[in-house]
């Protein structure tokens, strides 16, 4: 008999009237709370992206300077990179193309975009798709000729796909350096990448022999052509070893940027 006048009242006036912990009202908490709680999450991701991504390309180019050995902590980043001038090769011939803006080019986007590369059937980096464009970053003397070039690489390791930048000196041929600054290999073993030691040995070796032939090699011994081609292994992490020997073969091989550095080379860069 006491439900009576809540019987004829309408939902509303029935939710509002019930007791604080019925189920009716928890629910109602609970979904509200959450729909809040998202939204507020959503807003400041949305609002924060751009700072992401500001503070991403910053990072990438901090890895540019870094890898040029033109890094200093505390440096303004954005000026330090006004240095390098970037271009958008195509990778079959080797050549510059104006197609695209190098200043804003997007690799990563391309290599997912199917206009703008290719499926991979050979793929010993393990990239599943190849972008048809890369930005490279020169670096040139005062005097205007080639100093360095910066080229970017990536491929898979054990658990990730690696993400750097390999330096080499202006003849296309001897390595200045080599660093990560993407990839998720476990601390202490495949991450052992960023070790400042490992990535030392990359400096002064050599990609290819006098007779043009791809030799450097990332292995536990040193190969027949010599220790010029040759970066120790990481002790512990043979397999995301074998994934960086992989990728740079792959990337500065014939299917990367092996015809770009023939016209390096033959000086037609
Ligand atoms: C939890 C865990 C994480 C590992 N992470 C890596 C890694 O990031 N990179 C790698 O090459 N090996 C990693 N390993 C080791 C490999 O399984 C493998 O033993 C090793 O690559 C062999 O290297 P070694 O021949 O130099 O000992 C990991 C092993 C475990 C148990």
């Amino acid at each position: 008999m006491s439900d009576a006048p809540n019987q004829n009242k309408g939902p509303i006036a029935r939710f509002l009237a019930a007791p604080p912990d019925s189920v009716g009202k928890t629910v109602f908490i609970a979904v509200s709370l959450c729909l809040v709680a998202s939204m507020i999450v959503s807003a400041v991701s949305v609002a924060l992206r751009p700072l992401q991504e500001q503070n991403k390309l910053k990072d990438k180019q901090a890895n540019v300077l870094q890898v040029a050995g033109l890094f200093e902590p505390g440096m303004d980043v954005l000026e330090g990179f006004s240095v390098f001038e970037p271009q958008v090769v195509e990778l079959e011939t080797g050549t510059f193309t104006d197609a695209f803006d190098a200043a804003t080019f997007d690799d990563r986007a391309a290599a997912a975009d199917p206009e703008l590369s290719v499926r991979l059937s050979d793929d010993p980096a393990g990239i599943g798709r190849q972008t048809k464009f890369a930005t490279v970053y020169l670096l040139r003397n005062d005097d205007g000729s080639l100093d360095k070039v910066i080229l970017p690489i990536h491929g898979y390791g054990l658990w990730s796909t690696l993400y750097g930048f390999i330096a080499l000196e202006e003849n296309g041929n001897d390595i200045f350096g080599l660093q990560f600054y993407d990839h998720g290999e476990t601390p202490g073993l495949g991450a052992e990448v960023d070790n400042p030691r490992w990535k030392t040995l990359w400096g002064g070796k050599k990609l290819a022999d006098e007779d043009g032939s791809l030799q450097i090699t990332v292995a536990k011994s040193v190969p027949p052509a010599g220790v010029d081609y040759h970066v120790d292994a990481l002790a512990g992490a043979t397999l995301t070893s074998v994934g960086v020997d992989n990728l740079v073969r792959f990337w500065m091989g014939e299917a990367g940027f092996g015809p770009f550095l023939e016209n390096l080379k033959s000086g037609g860069i």
